[in-house]
């Protein structure tokens, strides 16, 4: 299994670091625990528009990277930078979507998907053409005056990804955003997760616990290591694009969903593969 740094459809000297991270630490202080290290010399590093997803063991620091990340919980020590500047001084703030949607319920669809571009003063007229572009965009078309209680759980999904994508943002974090969805809203959600990156270039870090997920959608994965919570391996995943669902029957897929199985897999023994019990390698 190759490790690489980077891997896109085009050469080295093309790509631009994104996003670099550079020997983060992370402890929390004064907690039950007192003093717990959740993440310790993690270091990486995203090439522009490239789609990099994030696996490993519950408690491995998924959540606390993606946050420090997008600034909403203070790093212990290291150095973070998007396009070469240190994160305080960029001017780019990236953007998060949860698991659980985050939307306020008594804001319609148009409104949360406005909300943001509200606080930063952006005047009604150019906010209801954003809104309505990305409401188009992630196929809601004709629930724009709807609440999120009217939505199932995928369209709600969709809302969270619009608004989070209506700022413009260049890096995209998604932690588990599918998670709570069945298994075809979710692949709906994937197919228009790649559209959506096709469509505006960002970058985007996305957290799974879905092994073949994140196979499927990235053009790396990465493998996490818990206690403290560090990267474990960087693997390229060379599957033409554009995908559809019978890369993940290929021999070389399944070869890599077992080698990210055995990693995650902290004493390392051996993790089945669904359909493929007693056929491993
Ligand atoms: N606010 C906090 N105070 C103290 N410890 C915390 C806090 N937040 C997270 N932790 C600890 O940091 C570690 C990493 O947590 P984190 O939520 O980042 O893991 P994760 O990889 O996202 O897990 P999961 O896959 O279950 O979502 C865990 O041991 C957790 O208990
Ligand atoms: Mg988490």
């Amino acid at each position: 299994m190759t490790k690489g740094m980077f891997h896109k459809a085009v050469t080295e000297d093309q790509l631009k670091v994104k996003l670099c991270i550079n020997n983060l630490r992370k402890e929390y202080v004064g907690g039950t625990r007192d003093t717990f290290v959740a993440l310790d010399k993690l270091s990486l590093q995203v090439a522009e528009g490239e789609f990099v997803s994030v696996l490993g063991p519950s408690g491995c620091g998924k959540s606390t990277l993606l946050e420090i990340i997008a600034g909403l919980q203070k790093r212990s020590s290291g150095e973070i930078s998007i396009d070469g500047l240190p994160i305080e001084k960029s001017g780019t703030k990236p953007a998060i979507v949860f698991q659980h949607y985050g939307l306020f319920p008594w804001l319609t669809v148009q409104k949360n998907i406005e909300y943001g571009l509200k606080i930063r003063g952006i005047d009604r007229k150019t906010r209801n053409k954003i809104s309505h572009a990305h409401i188009e965009m992630v196929n809601l078309g004709g629930f724009a005056k709807f609440y999120p209680h009217e939505l199932s759980g995928g369209m709600q999904q969709r809302v969270a990804l619009a608004r989070a994508l209506a700022n413009n943002p260049d890096i995209l974090l998604l932690d588990e955003p599918f998670a709570a969805l069945d298994a075809q809203t979710r692949e709906m959600c994937q197919r228009e997760l790649l559209n959506l990156w096709k469509q505006t270039g960002v970058t985007i870090i996305f957290v799974t616990h879905d092994v073949g997920e994140a196979i499927f959608l990235s053009d790396r994965v990465i493998v996490m290591s818990k206690n403290p919570g560090t990267i474990k391996e960087s693997i390229p995943i060379d599957i033409a694009r554009p995908r559809d669902f019978h890369v993940r029957l290929a021999e070389g897929f399944r070869k890599t969903e077992l080698h990210v199985r055995l990693l995650i897999s902290e004493n390392g023994a051996m993790v089945a593969i669904p359909g493929k019990e007693g056929q491993h390698g």
